[in-house]
């Protein structure tokens, strides 16, 4: 049996840790942490996922304020709203949970967020720095998660060949950047154009799922002893959440995997709340926190 990559109890260690470090700031007599959270319509994932968000922060001593607009809000109503809190000192991040209905330019959204208060890491000033292999951008809550969890279970990743199914600009493609940074490891990225998956994914040494397709990833397609991460989060009809990962036929075939729920999702929760702390630490002239130093 595998080991299993337990993200709630790693989250639950970072909130533990963040919570420690805000009340010092409250007993200097500084301010909270604050977060300024934007959700246009009514998706019920996205509603599960800002609400996690929410009771995270509130658990360590984040601020956040939640903006739930309706579906058929403008682009000029969003990116004024963001321009509001770009210039409120009282505000150190700013999320937009994606996806944005369809009418909206998702991308000019983000494009409008300070990169100082993209606690998201997706604006393209941090994507680039992550890129170009500089250290002090803001790199993307669940590819940081990931990394985070495993340097928890001590899981090698130096020259390890690290497979990526799922190429998106959330998850696949900053995870590929993470593994490149100082030539940690060889990475594969494949996607929905990708002719032969099994010829990739039979090859992993690391192996990150974040696809969206319940059972996408079946036991043959991996290698014995493979360290697996499933990113994926489907509802199927019965109402149970299963990954991209079909995991109870893999979890004798490799050596670690994450489940769903409790892998993946919490480590994405605890990163936000570190990259919100990072850009409040960077606003009073502290330094990282040493977890997101990859
Ligand atoms: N939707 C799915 N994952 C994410 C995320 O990490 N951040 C935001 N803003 N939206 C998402």
């Amino acid at each position: 049996m595998a080991l299993i990559l337990d993200g709630r109890e790693v989250a639950r260690k970072i909130r533990q840790e963040l919570k420690k470090e805000i009340g010092g700031y409250l007993q200097r007599g500084m301010r909270n942490p604050a977060l300024a959270v934007v959700l246009v319509g009514d998706d019920p994932a996205s509603k599960v996922y800002v609400e996690n968000k929410r009771k995270a922060c509130k658990e360590v001593g984040i601020n956040s304020m939640v903006f739930n607009l309706p579906e058929n809000t403008s682009q000029q109503e969003i990116t004024d709203l963001i321009g509001k809190f770009n210039g409120d000192p009282e505000i150190d991040g700013i999320l937009v949970q994606l996806p944005l209905p369809s009418h909206i330019n998702t991308q000019e959204i983000i494009e409008t967020i300070s990169p100082e208060k993209d606690v998201d890491g997706f604006h393209p000033e941090n994507m680039g720095k992550l890129a170009t292999g500089k250290s002090d951008g803001v790199i993307p809550c669940t590819p940081l998660g990931i990394w985070i969890m495993l340097k928890h279970y001590k899981i090698q990743t130096f020259k390890k060949d690290v497979v990526v199914v799922g190429a998106s600009n959330i998850v696949g493609k900053p995870m590929a950047l993470l593994f490149l940074k100082n030539e940690e490891a060889p990475v594969s990225v494949c996607h929905i154009n990708t002719k032969d998956l099994k010829s990739y994914t039979t090859r992993a040494d690391i192996l990150i799922v974040a696809v969206g397709k319940p059972k996408l990833i079946t036991a043959e397609m991996v290698k014995e002893g493979a360290v697996v991460v499933d990113v994926g989060i489907n509802r199927l009809e019965d109402g149970r959440l299963v990954g991209d990962v079909d995991f109870e036929t893999l979890k004798d075939k490799v050596s670690a995997i994450t489940p769903v729920p409790g892998g993946v999702g919490p480590m994405t929760v605890a990163t936000l709340l570190l990259n919100t702390v990072n850009a409040y630490r960077k606003k009073h002239g502290f330094p990282p926190h040493p977890l997101t130093q990859v």
